[in-house]
């Protein structure tokens, strides 16, 4: 039997005042139920004997296996399971989007062998993979493992590694990243996006403690570079506290969630994108045009060359991990501090226009990613970091979860392509701000006690 429990929705909640009806319908919110959970993550082993060799060895130390990352294929929930504490045996795997069981194995993705530490061909850390439009899978292996522990190892290279999961083969193509790009020593390959535009580009945090950055990477000649920006990608003193659960943990991380908006046109013809982004430990939003990021030439400008093509967006209520745009402009993201999940309608202002749409001290412990599946669910991993980086984990009680909640989103990757869908770019209308309406006041009435 699943467990599926009803998280509170205040968003629904404010809806459903007859008194102070909305103008405009307001997009009712299923609730978030959870669909998987666990107190510790377990695997698909060849055999008995693998397993218990492994414990033996210390190659598997259950509590040790920290599920972060969440991506949807097919019939399958990618999860990565970034190597920060020794013992972890696999860092990416999948189970099924719909199983009997609550706390499904994971099943090693490409293989067992694909995922051997210390062995460079393999997968060593991944922290994040994205699937674009065309079913490739993006894969960030930042490399260096035991991030958390007193040696880290950087014997293998930050990569991308490239997977056509249309073919069903599974081949890797893997592809280090130049020392111009990344440090192997500090480099943290967190977190990225995809635009499937004039040749393919991924944009990626680093939230290297010591030269946080934007890295980008253009797939159809393998080049990239880093970008960097101080004011909004390094962590703010003011949000470095987490408290959470009766908890209080101090974490000074740099830019972590990303998101990318819709295609919007500029001058008639061009078109362009926002791309989203926060440092952990910030409460500030920020934006900056696709197209810069796209311009290699500002990389060896050093520091203040991106400054003035920063937007800061406004505040948070509280910090946010990662976050997700679905293909209407519609952000995904948590408040880590308020255990909450919350949405943002990317044409209102910032300001005014976040929404929770769940919120539960219990079952909202740090939510660190979503992804969508093809048939409009929203999944959320939450997996009480906090407790993780303070070596407090239990196996005694339930650690990590899988959310899930109907809310008609597919991913931003399937966004409308102007440039294939309109050539004449002429009749689109431009994505601008638009000024708020009445219908957002609904909104704001759910978050007020929130924001303030
Ligand atoms: C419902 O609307 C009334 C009038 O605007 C307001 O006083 C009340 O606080 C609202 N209740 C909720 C639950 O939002
Ligand atoms: C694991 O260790 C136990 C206790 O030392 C031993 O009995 C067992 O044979 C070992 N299993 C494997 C597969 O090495
Ligand atoms: C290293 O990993 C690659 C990819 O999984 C595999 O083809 C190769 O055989 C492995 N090498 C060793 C020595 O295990
Ligand atoms: C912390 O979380 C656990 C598990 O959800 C819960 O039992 C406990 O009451 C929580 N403690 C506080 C102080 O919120
Ligand atoms: C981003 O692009 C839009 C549309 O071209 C432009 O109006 C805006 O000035 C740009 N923003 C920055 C900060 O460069
Ligand atoms: C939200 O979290 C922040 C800290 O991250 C805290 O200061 C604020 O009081 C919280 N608000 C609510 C309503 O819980
Ligand atoms: C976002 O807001 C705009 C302006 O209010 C509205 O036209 C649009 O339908 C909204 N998008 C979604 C997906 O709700």
């Amino acid at each position: 039997m699943l467990p599926l429990v009803l998280l509170a929705v205040l968003a629904a909640a404010a809806a459903q005042n007859e008194s102070n009806p909305p103008r405009a319908p307001s997009p009712r919110r299923e609730q978030f139920r959870v669909i998987y959970e666990w107190n510790a993550i377990d695997f698909e082993w060849d055999s008995p004997a693998d397993r218990e060799a492994y414990l033996n060895t210390s190659q598997y130390i259950p509590k040790n296996v920290l599920i972060s990352g969440i991506n949807f294929y097919g019939e399958n929930l990618f999860v990565t399971m970034p190597r920060m504490l020794d013992g972890v045996p696999v860092t990416l795997a999948t189970i099924p989007v719909q199983s009997s069981e609550t706390a499904p194995k994971m099943r090693p993705f490409p293989s067992w062998s694909d995922n051997t530490v210390g062995n460079c061909s393999a997968l060593q850390f991944v922290q994040n993979v994205e699937i674009d439009k065309n079913g490739i899978m993006w894969i960030l292996d930042n490399g260096r493992v035991g991030t958390l522990t007193q040696k880290p190892d950087a014997k293998c290279p930050p990569s991308i590694v490239l997977i056509d999961l249309k073919t069903g083969k599974n081949e890797m193509e893997r592809i280090p990243f130049p020392a111009e790009t990344v440090n192997i020593k500090s480099t943290y390959l967190n977190d990225l996006v995809v635009d499937n535009r004039d040749g393919d580009y991924a944009y990626i945090t680093d939230n290297s403690a010591s030269d946080p950055g934007i890295i980008v990477f253009r797939r159809s000649d393998k080049k990239s570079w880093k970008l960097r920006d101080a004011q909004s990608m390094s962590s703010a003193n003011d949000a470095m506290l987490f408290r959470i659960n009766g908890t209080t943990v101090s974490l000074p991380v740099n830019i972590d969630g990303i998101a990318l908006g819709p295609q919007y046109r500029v001058d008639g013809d061009k078109v362009d994108r926002k791309v989203y982004y926060c440092p952990l430990s910030s409460f500030h939003l920020y934006a900056i045009n696709a197209s810069v990021l796209r311009n290699e030439n500002l990389a060896g400008k050093g520091e203040g060359a991106l400054r003035p093509f920063v937007t800061d967006l406004g505040t948070k209520a509280s910090q946010t991990d990662g976050m997700k745009m679905d293909s209407n402009g519609i952000l995904f993201y948590g408040l880590i501090g308020n255990s909450t999940i919350a949405e943002w309608n990317t044409t209102i202002d910032f300001h005014i226009g976040q929404r929770t749409i769940a919120r539960d001290t219990n079952y909202i412990q740090w939510v660190d990613r979503f992804t969508f599946d093809d048939k409009g669910n929203t999944y959320v991993i939450v997996n009480r970091l906090f407790n993780f980086v303070k070596n407090g984990v239990s196996e005694n009680e339930v650690n990590y979860r899988i959310l899930k909640s109907h809310t008609g989103s597919k991913s931003y990757v399937f966004a409308e392509d102007l440039a294939v869908s309109d050539p004449s770019g002429s009749t689109v209308p431009q994505s601008a701000a638009v000024v708020p309406t009445l219908g957002a006041s609904v909104v704001m009435v759910a978050l007020a006690h929130l924001l303030v």
